[in-house]
């Protein structure tokens, strides 16, 4: 890994910053930026426009090698790339976000996506975001941060972002949401004996972007990067 840079493996609850965080970060670093709730969130557009539900295993098994997601650098921070069409934008639709997480739980899913971003890491240079990086996708990383926040901060973020991309919705639905996808998460098998203990934790509920990126890059400095 010598010369091409760190692993950096970004976990944190729905809404604590860790995209945005993750993602300067790896524009400060010069790093590359795995958002691998992208591609989860790729796999279930995916299903939903070819009609696959996420207990069919047969059908899933059938659509799973035809999809190529690829993340590509972008002036908007990165994008998202299923079979050559831009997704960005409608993976990020509330009514994904709604399904996301029954394709999350399926192994076969997990499986596929694993090696696939253990491929696009293996040389360094990532910060890699996503619940299991630190335990299952790279338990080698150098530095492992997971990000914390209050749930009301959590929600306007979110809220915040969404209005932003012209996304009509409001605090009670969005905290509703996150409420339950807390809930999904702390109950979800993410294929690891427990929970890495050498992560680093970043509480982000006071802090601003700036702080939060820096605190990370510092981390990672001291790491090697
Ligand atoms: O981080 P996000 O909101 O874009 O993630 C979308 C969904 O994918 C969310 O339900 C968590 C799930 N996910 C996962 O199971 N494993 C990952 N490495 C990343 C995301």
């Amino acid at each position: 890994m010598a010369g091409a840079g760190i692993v950096i493996a970004i976990d944190g609850v729905v809404g604590s910053g860790k995209s945005t965080t993750a993602r300067l970060v790896a524009e400060a670093l010069g790093y590359r930026h795995l958002d691998t709730g992208a591609m989860y969130r790729t796999v279930a557009l995916a299903a939903g426009r070819q009609g696959v539900e996420p207990e069919d295993e047969r059908a899933l098994a059938e659509l799973l090698p035809t999809l190529q997601i690829d993340l590509l650098p972008s002036d908007q921070g990165g994008c998202v790339v299923l079979n050559g069409e831009d997704v960005s934008e409608e993976i990020r639709r509330p009514e994904t976000a709604r399904r996301v997480g029954s394709f999350a739980d399926k192994t076969m899913v997990r499986r596929a996506l694993v090696s696939h971003q253990q491929t696009l890491g293996a040389h360094g240079g990532v910060v890699a975001e996503g619940r299991d990086m630190g335990s299952v996708v790279f338990p080698n990383a150098e530095l492992k941060v997971r990000m914390v926040a209050d749930l009301d901060v959590r929600t306007q973020r979110r809220l915040d972002e969404l209005v932003a991309t012209g996304i009509r919705t409001h605090f009670d639905e969005v905290r509703a949401d996150i409420a339950k996808r807390d809930r999904e998460d702390a109950q979800r098998d993410y294929g690891a004996d427990g929970v890495a203990a050498d992560y680093v934790e970043l509480d982000t509920t006071s802090m601003d972007l700036t702080q939060q990126v820096a605190a990370v890059v510092d981390w990672a400095r001291q790491r090697g990067a």
